[in-house]
């Protein structure tokens, strides 16, 4: 595989400083390796240039390896000279403004909830559900709000009980959870989806720890509906799936919050 300078099959040496070439403004990339699971690119930035604020899915780390610059993080300004080294994790906001001509190795590793969290049995169960989840989907989404309100009801300060008496709550968890049985291995896909939820989730103070109530209610609930068809596979995979799905809700949250703080 030789998707750069470099290729995965043979070791490679370079000194970085030799590769560095500015361009007269704007930028210049060269992608020395990639292999499944990194990208390293050498960036080199005209005195200038700036990159407006932007997410990555991946995480990413920046080398500083000559130069001035200014890297905005999280609304964070981190001063870039040679020697910086800083970590980003996947999907937080970053912007970047080169006062003088500025080089840097950026690696993207993959990001924190790659295809391969989810073992591939996993995704082929959890996909073989999504007609299940479109017949009954707002019949599991209704039972789900029953039963955690029932052993929780401490949660039901956050929700706006007309939507849930109108239904328009559960149906619209039953249109995310079907997208997630869709899209399980193409997380990407759901992005959107992930940013509108996970807004309305810090407007209304969702906390980590109550994904493990909303799993148990979700996954009683599913059980509950579907009868037979949820086997101990079928739990079994949702279970994984829940938790995977939990964890991106998680980590785009704790983004926000840290943001809405600084
Ligand atoms: C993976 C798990 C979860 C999924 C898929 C999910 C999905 C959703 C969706 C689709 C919405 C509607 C967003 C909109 O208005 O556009 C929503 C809102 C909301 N979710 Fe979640 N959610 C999850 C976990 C949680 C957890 C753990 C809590 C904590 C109790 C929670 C509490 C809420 C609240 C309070 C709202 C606003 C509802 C309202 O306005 O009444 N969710 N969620």
């Amino acid at each position: 595989m030789s998707n750069g300078l470099a290729s995965v099959n043979n070791s490679f040496t370079a000194t970085l400083k030799d590769l560095i070439e500015y361009p007269k403004q704007g930028i210049l990339s060269k992608v020395l390796l990639k292999d499944n699971n990194c990208q390293y690119t050498l960036f080199c930035l005209a005195k200038g240039t700036e990159i407006d604020e932007h997410t990555s899915t991946r995480n990413a780390v920046v080398t500083v390896i000559e130069g001035q610059g200014i890297l905005t993080l999280n609304n964070e300004e981190i001063a870039l000279n040679s020697g910086v080294f800083v970590f980003m994790p996947a999907n937080a906001p970053h912007a970047l403004q080169a006062k003088e001509n500025l080089a840097f190795l950026l690696t993207l590793s993959e990001h924190p909830h790659p295809k391969n969290q989810v073992s591939q049995k996993t995704i082929d169960i959890v996909k073989s559900t999504a007609p299940l989840l479109k017949q009954h989907g707002e019949k599991i989404t209704k039972k789900m709000y029953e039963i955690m309100f029932r052993n929780h009801p401490e949660v039901k300060e956050q929700f706006d009980m007309s939507a849930q008496a109108n239904g328009s709550q559960p149906a619209k968890l039953a249109t995310a959870v079907y997208s997630y049985a869709t899209q399980i291995d193409n997380l990407s896909a759901l992005q959107s989806m992930v940013e509108k939820i996970a807004h309305r989730h810090v407007a209304t103070y969702v906390q980590p720890e109550q994904y493990a109530i909303v799993g148990e209610s979700l996954l009683q609930a599913i059980k509950d509906v579907l009868g037979d068809a949820a086997t101990k596979e079928v739990m079994t995979a949702w279970t994984e799936a829940y938790q995977v799905l939990a964890e991106v809700f998680i980590n785009r949250e704790q983004q926000i919050y840290c943001r809405n703080n600084s």
